[in-house]
């Protein structure tokens, strides 16, 4: 990758240190988009001192052209496309095409890509026994972990990193296989044959397939529950440096190949914070139970000592209306109509609780809306989705996103291994005392 916004700096921000006659001159980057940036890579050379930042939150970890956000005016871009035109005119192995290569495809691209990434579907055989050791009631995350992980067992070459056409084929086989693997974690639950991957239906519509078929009965499409997976693998698809991203980064910042990579990322979707917030919401939900409690649950939530959290509301970037959500509360609609269902008391319930969170001074004041996960649980459980495998399904969409970025990061000369520093605070140097004399 060129490094365009650190070739040519003109301005400079100047930290001076007092009490010392030490001087740091931080270039200032540009990007194509958002605020300039304070190069402060030769800070500690210079002034002596590095940098405090936990959580990150004002530090730009790597140069990326894949994903924007602009958080206060809530948009999102893939590749300088906005969100709303790509979830209302692209298909999610489009999207994944865009992410990956830079560039919408061609036709003839398209076909061949499609082809490529169909013919990837299945699992290795081996693989599937897997499956006989994890319990039945293990969480879908964790076999997902364990199974995406052990894959670098199959694909030895794939530790060739810094061969460019091994790094293609690792992320066609992961974008390929976590549809089957995902579904696989979900029939295992529940005690049905696994089904394997059709590569006559298109990446949403298999996915559903191998997730709600069984071998005795004729499987049955539904055009508008394949659009809305589709679309909700579209919004989840990348969103540029969060937790579970540089997770894939820092991990894949070591050398280590891509699937360890990924699992990685996996394990760091997990948390409730992040991908597993929507599976929150939809416990928390049934948890306030009727619209007659919202306002004790919301005295609640900002009551400090309580820790209980507005779940699917807040975000590190978004200090505005997540474009997701939007998206996401308008395919709740189309799937609740097409699937009949008149009065959904939990989308009624949560339209509620966002209503009067967007009235309360608490939320306001701190800018906090609805992310991308307040509607998705409720499509999904609709969809007939389980709870336990709505952030699997995140993790299966995100794949696309982690690989992509990996895959940038690995071509970028300017990569090394992420290292953070830290703040010591603990105790000074101190001799070693016998344990005799010690009390
Ligand atoms: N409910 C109540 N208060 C909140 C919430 C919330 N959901 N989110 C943030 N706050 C408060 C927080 O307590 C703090 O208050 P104060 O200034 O009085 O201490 C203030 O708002 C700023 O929050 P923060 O914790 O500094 O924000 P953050 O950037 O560290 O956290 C977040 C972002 C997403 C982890 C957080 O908003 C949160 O936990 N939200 C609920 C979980 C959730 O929905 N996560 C999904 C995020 S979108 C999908 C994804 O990326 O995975």
């Amino acid at each position: 990758m060129s490094s365009t916004a650190a070739s040519a700096p003109a301005v400079h921000a100047t930290i001076t240190i007092p009490g010392t006659n030490k001087t740091a001159s931080l270039p200032l980057l540009s990007g194509t988009l958002g605020p300039q940036v304070a190069d402060i890579r030769k800070l500690q050379a210079q002034a002596g001192i590095f940098t405090f930042d936990p959580g990150y939150g004002e530090t730009a970890s790597c140069e990326s052209k894949i994903t924007y956000i602009d958080g206060d005016e809530g948009v999102l871009l893939y590749r300088g496309y906005p969100i709303t035109q790509l979830a209302e005119k692209s298909t999610f192995l489009e999207v994944a095409y865009l992410l990956l290569f830079g560039e919408l495809p061609t036709e003839a691209q398209f076909k061949d890509f499609s082809h490529g990434i169909t013919m990837h579907s299945m699992l290795h055989e081996q693989i599937r026994r897997f499956w006989e050791g994890f319990r039945r009631d293990a969480h879908p995350m964790a076999v997902l972990c364990g199974v995406v992980g052990a894959m670098s067992a199959f694909y030895p070459e794939s530790v060739n990193i810094n061969d460019p056409r091994e790094r293609e084929i690792s992320a066609f086989r992961l974008i390929a296989k976590i549809p089957t693997i995902t579904a696989w974690a979900y029939k295992y639950s529940i005690g049905q044959p696994f089904m394997y991957p059709r590569n006559d239906l298109s990446y949403a519509e298999n996915f559903l397939y191998m997730m709600n078929a069984v071998p005795p009965e004729p499987y049955k499409k539904n055009p508008i529950l394949e659009r809305a997976m589709d679309r909700i693998l579209i919004l989840h698809a990348d969103h540029e440096q969060n937790a579970s991203t540089s997770t894939v980064r820092l991990a894949g910042s070591t050398g280590a190949n891509p699937f360890a990579c990924v699992a990685a990322g996996i394990a760091a979707l997990w948390g409730p914070a992040h991908g597993g917030a929507n599976e929150a919401v939809l416990k928390m939900l049934a948890e306030i139970g009727d619209k007659k409690h919202i306002k004790t649950f919301i005295s609640e939530v900002k009551d400090k000592n309580s820790h209980t959290k507005l779940m699917g509301f807040g975000h590190r970037v978004y200090k505005n209306y997540d474009p997701r959500a939007k998206i996401m509360q308008q395919t709740c609609y189309e799937v609740l109509e097409e699937l009949g269902i008149k009065d959904e008391p939990l989308l009624d319930l949560a339209m509620e609780l966002e209503k009067i969170a967007l009235e309360d001074d608490y939320f306001v004041s701190r800018k906090l809306y609805p992310n991308v996960d307040f509607y998705s649980g409720i499509i999904l459980k609709a969809m007939g989705f389980p709870t336990t495998m709505f952030t699997p399904l995140f993790a299966l969409a995100r794949t696309t996103g982690w690989i992509s970025q990996w895959m940038e990061m690995i071509a970028d000369p300017q990569n090394r291994i992420g290292r953070p520093r830290q703040l010591y605070t603990g105790a000074p140097q101190r001799d070693y005392v016998d344990i005799a004399r010690r009390g």
